[in-house]
């Protein structure tokens, strides 16, 4: 009878109200007979009278299904969002319009999809040669691109060579950061078989051979990109008010940088304009008393906001924060052996610790479409001092 119970869970008023309104209908369909008492009468005018105060005094607000007034009831009226709680700017909802489309847009198919392996880099990449041995035999199904920041590299490898994009000055920290990023993006989506896009560092190592690689990140429809929920001071502590109302405080997500994104939400990024310019602003370094790092927040928050599902919350790039440092663990030549590597690719949970003095500890399972699976593909961070070790271990534990 109450018939907006499923659209309007949250809107008690207005069930109540179309409650009220059944009686109405109910009883003024039904001849007179039973209305003879007054007090009947009496009782329900002021009960409709508070109604209509309260609701003159608390509008619904924009968008509610099932509108008291509606002469058509609400089973008529589907709305399968929840309604706003506040009116949008025009940019947000052309935002929105933009990031809604783009998400329902099928994948783009190609005859021979492949993976851009982007490297993010002050100079030179001391495990090119590592790398080259990593694509070895697998020319179709790859392309690499190369931002090197401060200098130019001398590349050891003929899958690096001529790979090189324009690049600019990128400061740690900084906006310049993750505009790097998207330069990188925007070279590597000029490719339209260019499927998932890998972000690397140059103190980044292989943990599984090509083959692995391509079909655990191609096989599935996710973004990795690692998003958690950090009510510390390094995470929500961060946050500025002033990128209000676009951007919530109980939106505000932290993960790592460095990710593996399919194209649909790459395209997503070349697309964002409103909320980009959010962090460029107000997600800075040493800005009113705090340190915000836009790497580490504009991609978690903004997935988390349009489509939270459609991202894993884990990075496949593996990095040990153990040591509790500012700086995560960096291994030397006498830290890399079999046992290393194999251990470090055979996690298949994802941790995450808040900042805050309760140092929360959140555990994820690595589920790879449903299945727990390794979650990691990637290490850093290696000393270029690693790599004779690396390359003498590669195939053993590259093995399957
Ligand atoms: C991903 O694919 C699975 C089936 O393989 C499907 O159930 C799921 O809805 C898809 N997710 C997205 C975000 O497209
Ligand atoms: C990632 O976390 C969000 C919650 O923030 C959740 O809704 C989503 O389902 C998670 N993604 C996957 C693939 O489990
Ligand atoms: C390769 O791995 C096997 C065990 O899987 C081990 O017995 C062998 O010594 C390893 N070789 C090298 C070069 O480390």
């Amino acid at each position: 009878m109450i018939c907006c119970y499923d659209i309007c869970l949250n809107e008690d008023s207005l069930c109540m109200a179309a409650g009220i309104r059944d009686l109405l209908v109910m009883s003024g369909s039904r001849q007179r007979p039973h209305i003879k008492r007054p007090i009947w009468i009496i009782v329900l005018v002021s009960l409709v009278s508070i109604f209509l105060i309260s609701a003159y005094v608390y509008p619904p607000r924009s968008s509610t299904a099932c509108y008291i007034f509606s002469s058509r009831g609400c089973t008529m009226l589907e709305q399968p969002e929840p309604p706003p709680s506040r009116e949008l700017s025009d940019n947000e909802n052309i935002a929105q319009v933009v990031i809604k489309e783009l998400l329902k847009a099928p994948p783009v198919q190609s005859k021979t999809p492949k993976i851009a392996f982007m490297f993010l880099t002050p100079g030179a990449l001391p495990f090119e040669k590592l790398w080259d041995k990593f694509f070895h035999g697998h020319d179709e199904r790859f392309s690499v691109y190369v931002h090197a920041s401060s200098e130019k590299p001398v590349h050891a490898s003929r899958y690096f060579v001529g790979r090189d994009i324009h690049s600019d000055k990128v400061a740690w920290g900084k906006i310049s950061m993750l505009d790097a990023e998207k330069r990188l993006l925007a070279h590597a989506l000029l490719d339209p078989d260019n499927q998932q896009f890998v972000l690397l560092s140059d103190s980044c190592v292989p943990l599984h051979n090509f083959d692995y690689v391509y079909n655990y990140l191609m096989y599935t429809n996710v973004s990795y990109i690692d998003c958690f929920e950090d009510p510390g001071p390094h995470g929500s502590g961060r946050y500025s008010e002033h990128m209000m109302p676009e951007v919530q405080k109980k939106d505000f997500r932290k993960g790592a940088q460095w990710f593996s994104m399919k194209r649909q939400h790459a395209i997503i990024i070349m697309a964002d304009h409103l909320y980009y310019s959010k962090f460029k602003l107000y997600c800075k370094p040493n800005m009113d008393g705090r340190n915000c790092y836009a790497d580490e927040h504009y991609l978690p928050t903004l997935f988390h906001m349009i489509d939270p599902g459609g991202i894993a919350n884990w990075s496949v790039t593996h990095v040990d924060w153990s040591e509790g440092k500012w700086h995560p663990k960096v291994y030397r030549a006498h830290d890399v052996t079999f046992e290393l590597l194999k251990s470090i690719a055979s996690v298949d949970e994802s941790v995450h610790v808040s900042s805050n003095e309760k140092k929360k500890v959140m555990v994820q399972p690595c589920l790879w479409n449903g299945m727990k699976r390794p979650c990691y593909l990637f290490a850093r961070k290696f000393y270029p001092e690693t790599l004779d070790r690396l390359m003498y271990l590669f195939s053993n534990y590259t093995r399957v």
